[in-house]
């Protein structure tokens, strides 16, 4: 037998020495985006802003999670480990967020009673519905809006017909032009842009809607055909998105990207839901995920949908190569370095994040020079910081995946807790039994568990967070006289070093007695 003569390493066992710094070089030149997902020929792979993601796991990634991530440049992955509609529904939730020009609207029809419209403002969270003679698929004229909240002194029988705003259907340029000629006062403005919508072939671009939105106003404008069938509608709040959160990253539809995890038990079920559901990129979730159980998983979603899918997780140059070969258009490795991972512990398989990162890397450099093909990696477990993040990167990585980073957020799912004063969230794995109750309750299984059930410190909200967090990596990389993530591979080459026991000591404080806030 050989044995491999790695000493696995973790990414917190390196240092940077700094590179020169040129004039000039500030941290707002520093660009931080990377590729999630490599290029096709029918179709470009998705890139992120910033190169992170956030672990697919119940106590970390729901809608809330992915639509603040998204507004920051990087992507929440909701989880798999739960029941296929209701990962739908948070994928719903997160596209529904934002959008350009919203088509996929509910509607009513007049006789739809004020007791189903409110049921339908209350479980869509829509709160501007359009009343057409048509349905979801085929919209028909539109006859009026109602905007929720609905009254709840109003009998639940009244029609939509009697409570609907009626609108007067006039080329939008025609309404635009008398309103800017006239000098009406605000209020005036505002009741007569709504009033009327947009008529004729739906040749306004989304600028020139959001300028009107803006100059008058305006909460939405309802776009209609000649003939007078709705086309889409356009609300004021995607432009305050927009505004509020340049950096976000967007699907062509102007949503919030998101991604979706999948197992590789009941992919044929789950895939065409999270896909239905406006996923844009899959990731086929297994703490081992070198196996034919994700080889099939890769292949029956690239013989069935277009969506990227990513797969892992995976340690070493072979099992890269085996996902790549399958189908793969990114890899996501780390096996046992998660901060709630007792893998090691259980199964004895594992490997040091920063290993894991640097042989997968070589083994992908090699690949893309031998075909062309670059594929992105996603470095996963264990990764918390922002020097963490640089190193991995600076080693190959093109992104990170986060669990606990992102469990102490705000944004995080669970509910904040209080312990002596202080706040904390809980922070469970994907392999604990909390989370594989879910399971349990479906299938009875019982096995043994990968992870375990923590507190983590409270931290506010994602945009703070990742506003210092980015701050961190930037000036890394200005030590570093790096302007991207691949200057800063280059950059690192032959300067990152190893650190012994006692540098690291050396590294933190030491050697005072009291150490003050602020
Ligand atoms: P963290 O960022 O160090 O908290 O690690 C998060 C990563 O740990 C996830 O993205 C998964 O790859 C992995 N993970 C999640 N749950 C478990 C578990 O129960 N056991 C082992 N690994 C887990």
């Amino acid at each position: 037998m050989e044995l491999t003569d790695h000493i696995s390493r973790t990414l917190a066992e390196f240092r940077f020495i700094p590179r020169l710094t040129p004039t000039g070089m500030t941290s707002d030149r520093i660009d931080l985006s990377a590729k999630l997902t490599k290029d096709k020929d029918e179709y470009e792979g998705l890139t992120l802003k910033l190169p992170v993601v956030s672990a697919a796991m119940q106590s970390v990634t729901g809608p809330d999670m992915s639509v603040a991530l998204a507004q920051q440049g990087g992507m929440g992955v909701i989880f798999c480990s739960q029941n296929i509609e209701d990962e739908a529904k948070m994928i719903k939730a997160v596209k529904r967020a934002r959008a350009g020009f919203v088509s996929n609207l509910e509607v009513v029809n007049p006789t739809t009673t004020l007791r189903e419209v409110s049921d339908m403002i209350s479980s869509t969270g829509y709160n501007t519905i359009p009343v057409v003679d048509g349905n979801k698929d085929k919209y028909g004229r539109l006859l009026g809006l109602i905007e929720g909240p609905i009254p709840i002194n109003l009998p639940s029988s009244v029609k939509s017909e009697e409570f609907m705003r009626k609108f007067i259907q006039r080329p939008l340029e025609d309404i635009v032009h008398e309103l800017r000629a006239e000098n009406s006062e605000d209020q005036d403005i505002i009741r007569a842009v709504n009033d009327y919508v947009y008529h004729g072939e739906s040749n306004i671009t989304l600028d020139e809607a959001n300028e009107i939105l803006e100059e008058f106003y305006q909460k939405f404008i309802p776009i209609v055909n000649k003939d007078g069938t709705l086309k889409f509608m356009v609300f004021h709040k995607d432009l305050k998105a927009h505004q509020d959160f340049p950096d976000s990253v967007l699907d062509p539809g102007k949503r919030y990207l998101v991604g979706a995890a999948v197992n590789t038990h009941d992919y044929e079920t789950r895939v065409p839901a999270v896909v239905e559901a406006g996923a844009d990129v899959i990731f086929i979730d297994s703490s081992d995920g070198y196996s034919e159980y994700m080889r099939d998983t890769i292949r029956f979603i690239k013989d069935n949908f277009k969506v990227p899918v990513v797969a892992g997780n995976v340690i070493s140059d072979e099992a890269f190569l085996y996902l790549v070969e399958s189908g793969a258009d990114a890899v996501k490795l780390g096996m046992g370095g998660g901060s709630i991972c007792i893998t090691q512990e259980q199964k004895g398989t594992g490997r040091g994040q920063a290993t894991a990162t640097f042989v997968i890397a070589e083994a992908r450099d090699k690949y893309h020079k031998k075909t062309g093909t670059y594929i992105p990696l996603i470095s996963d477990g264990g990764i918390a910081t922002g020097k963490d993040i640089s190193v991995a990167l600076a080693m190959g990585a093109d992104l990170v995946m986060m669990g606990k980073y992102f469990a102490t957020c705000h944004e995080s799912p669970p509910e904040l807790i209080e312990r002596e004063g202080n706040m904390y969230k809980e922070y469970w794995g994907e392999g604990s039994s909390r989370a594989k109750e879910w399971l349990n309750k479906r299938y009875g299984q019982t096995e043994f568990e990968e992870g375990v059930v923590a507190y983590v410190p409270y931290a506010g909200h994602v945009d703070k967070n990742l506003k210092d967090l980015s701050a961190k990596i930037r000036a890394t990389m200005t030590s570093m006289g790096a302007l991207n993530i691949q200057h800063l591979r280059e950059q690192s080459n032959g300067s990152l070093e190893l650190i012994s026991e006692s540098s690291r000591d050396e590294g933190k404080v030491h050697d005072v007695t009291e150490i003050k806030q602020g």
